[in-house]
């Protein structure tokens, strides 16, 4: 795209899209939610480009133009932002495109013979109608895509798993959309769970059913506790977070709640991007109406009078589902200008991300959403007291409020018995790769990787487990043999792993897990957001020295390259500003360290 090229008119469709999306009326275009002030219009930024590339499958320098004049938004700017994300393309595309997982669950189920077969039949390139996705959030349908379809009346489709001849005929012109189709989730009616209690059991669309089973019981309750108590309880729980950082709620939310400046803003974080994640996605898609009673129990503790709910871009049905369950709780009062009649102003509006890892990260959910590129924030200030629009800002996964329902219905004290002292609760794993029953398991804290490898039953084929990977590619590898390691916050500080977002995929013995470590490294090459040296260059050498290793090409020796791997590891764990390129390393590290995967014989 040239620049210079911005004095060019958008075509009327495409003007038509971004009128449909900010309204044909500029002056409207600022009003914003709680003050009612005009305000920086720059936040539409990325809803109007989603617009754009859901109409006509590509952004023009037309509509680049059009939507920077009616933003105010210089050009070479929102270039950088609609540049930023894997799902908008600035080149023209096929209206049908296919984004097929090449990510490792997958390829755990036979996704590398699809993508040759797609690659012999439908070509390689920017033009092919398909490309190669990271991890689509979908690893217990492995291998998975995402369908989407710009038009008049654009389509989205998230569904596996996919054969060679379903991608091929969902993208003929007028193919047949695939059905998202889930399966039963495998605890579904096991009356001990608590976090997925109603999910395969209720109809995510029914807020009667919801209420039938239990939903909006904790709200009320909430309003009789008052803010102080509720906050009270959920620090008596020790509710730690969900998303990967193991923080404590509670002190979040008691922060929140004691900043005098306003408006106090809160996100519900659903960009689950971690590769072997889709927890988040399981609860948004079977329990929707527990996602938006949660948020609006802890805006009425944390004096927020608007939530976001930053929703994976990749996730249609999550989006379908939440955004039905605002409406249906707005309509009914539940959600609004006086919730359940209590004087209490609430209201919560979805943002989809468009395919960056990193916009997970909660600073870089603030940029994303202000529409600036999705770049995480230098800490302090921090979120609770600096955040999104710079004002105090509670940043919560899914699972993690999800739980606060439980703890306002039964009490942070009888919560915090469930579990082990230092982590307590239930907790979500996302089970994958060579098991006989991949999917979201529950369990009390205090499972070990044994007993979550039993419910999935076991090992397929009768095979060995080789390894498993916990907390996703930001995670580490454990040997199979280490399988009586219980998977709480401590333990997994003792024996030096990671729970992160609850990825527990399972390798057996055929993989060959340099290739796994590859595409591991290839995901942060692409995802790190380059803002920082030591992750910017370190993700790219990284690759490179191991590309050396795996293909017996090194540089010197393997154990040179071992040790220069190990030197960049420290410098992107010491020296980047974020999680991303903190964690960039430890799936190598722990694949060199404890699995000994490098060690003579066994690669090159
Ligand atoms: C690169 C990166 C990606 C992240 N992605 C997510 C995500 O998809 N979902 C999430 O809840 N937290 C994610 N986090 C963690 C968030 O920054 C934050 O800690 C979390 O949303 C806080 O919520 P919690 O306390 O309920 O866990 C990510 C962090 C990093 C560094
Ligand atoms: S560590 Fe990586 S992803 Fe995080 S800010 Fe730096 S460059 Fe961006
Ligand atoms: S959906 Fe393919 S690895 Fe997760």
């Amino acid at each position: 795209m040239d620049l210079r090229q911005l004095e060019a008119e958008p075509t009327e469709d495409e003007r038509e899209a971004i009128d449909a999306r900010l309204g044909s009326h500029p002056q409207r275009e600022g009003t914003h939610f709680a003050a009612g002030l005009r305000r920086d219009r720059r936040h539409l930024l990325l809803p109007a480009l989603q617009a754009a590339q859901a109409r006509v499958g590509w952004i023009s320098e037309g509509v680049l133009a059009y939507i920077c004049k009616r933003l105010d938004v210089p050009p070479a700017d929102a270039w950088g932002v609609a540049t930023f994300y894997g799902l908008l393309s600035m080149e023209p595309r096929p209206r049908r495109v296919l984004h097929v997982c090449d990510d490792i669950a997958c390829r755990c189920s036979g996704a590398n013979e699809l993508i040759a077969e797609l690659e012999r039949t439908l070509g390689v390139g920017d033009g092919a109608a398909w490309q190669r996705s990271p991890c689509l959030g979908l690893c217990d349908q492995a291998p998975a895509a995402f369908l989407t379809v710009a038009g008049p009346a654009p389509a989205e489709r998230l569904f596996g798993p996919v054969t060679a001849e379903q991608a091929r005929a969902v993208l003929a012109p007028e193919g047949t959309l695939p059905a998202m189709r889930r399966p039963r989730p495998p605890q579904a009616g096991d009356p001990s769970l608590r976090l997925l209690e109603r999910v395969g059991i209720v109809d995510p669309g029914s807020l009667d059913e919801y209420q039938a089973h239990g939903g909006y019981q904790a709200l009320a309750r909430a309003f009789e506790m008052g803010p102080e108590r509720v906050i009270r309880e959920v620090l008596d729980s020790k509710l730690m977070g969900r998303g990967g950082a193991a923080f404590p709620m509670g002190r979040k939310w008691d922060a929140v709640a004691r900043q005098p400046a306003r408006p106090h803003y809160l996100i519900c974080n659903a960009d689950e991007s971690e590769p072997g994640t889709f927890k988040d996605r399981v609860l948004m898609e079977g329990d929707p109406f527990a996602v938006v009673e949660s948020m609006t129990i802890c805006a009425y503790a944390t004096g927020c009078e608007k939530g976001y709910v930053y929703a994976r871009g990749e996730y249609p049905l999550a989006f379908e589902r939440l955004q039905g369950a605002i409406e249906a709780a707005r309509a009914r009062g539940l959600l609004g200008a006086d919730v359940m009649g209590h004087g209490v102003r609430f209201d919560i509006e979805i943002r989809r991300g468009a395919g960056a890892y990193i916009c997970g990260e909660e600073t870089a959910i603030f940029n994303s959403i202000e529409g600036f590129r999705g770049e995480p924030r230098n800490k302090p200030p921090f979120p609770v007291e600096v955040g999104l629009f710079g004002k105090p800002t509670v940043v919560n996964n899914v699972e993690t409020l999800v739980n606060v329902l439980g703890i306002v219905r039964e009490g942070g004290a009888a919560y915090a018995r469930i579990g082990t002292p230092q982590s307590t609760g239930p907790k979500l794993f996302c089970v994958s790769g060579h098991v006989v029953r991949p999917g979201v398991y529950e369990v009390e804290f205090g499972a070990t990787l044994r007993d979550l490898l039993a419910l999935a039953g076991g090992v397929a084929g009768g095979r060995k487990a080789q390894a498993i990977l916990l907390g996703g590619a930001a995670g580490v590898f454990v040997r199979g043999d280490e399988l009586d390691i219980a998977l709480t916050f401590e333990e997994a500080r003792a024996a030096q792993v990671t729970l992160g977002s609850g990825v527990v995929m399972v390798f057996d013995d055929s993989v060959d897990l340099t290739s796994i470590l590859l595409r591991i490294a290839a995901f942060f090459r692409d995802e790190s957001c380059g803002q920082c040296v030591p992750c910017r260059v370190g993700t790219v050498r990284q690759e490179e020295a191991l590309h050396r290793i795996v293909t017996g090409r090194p540089h010197g020796s393997t154990g040179a390259e071992l040790a220069l791997l190990d030197e960049i590891g420290r410098a992107m764990k010491d020296a980047s500003i974020c999680g991303l390129g903190q964690t960039a390393y430890g799936a190598v590290e722990s694949a060199a360290r404890r699995l000994k995967l490098f060690e003579k014989g066994k690669v090159g």
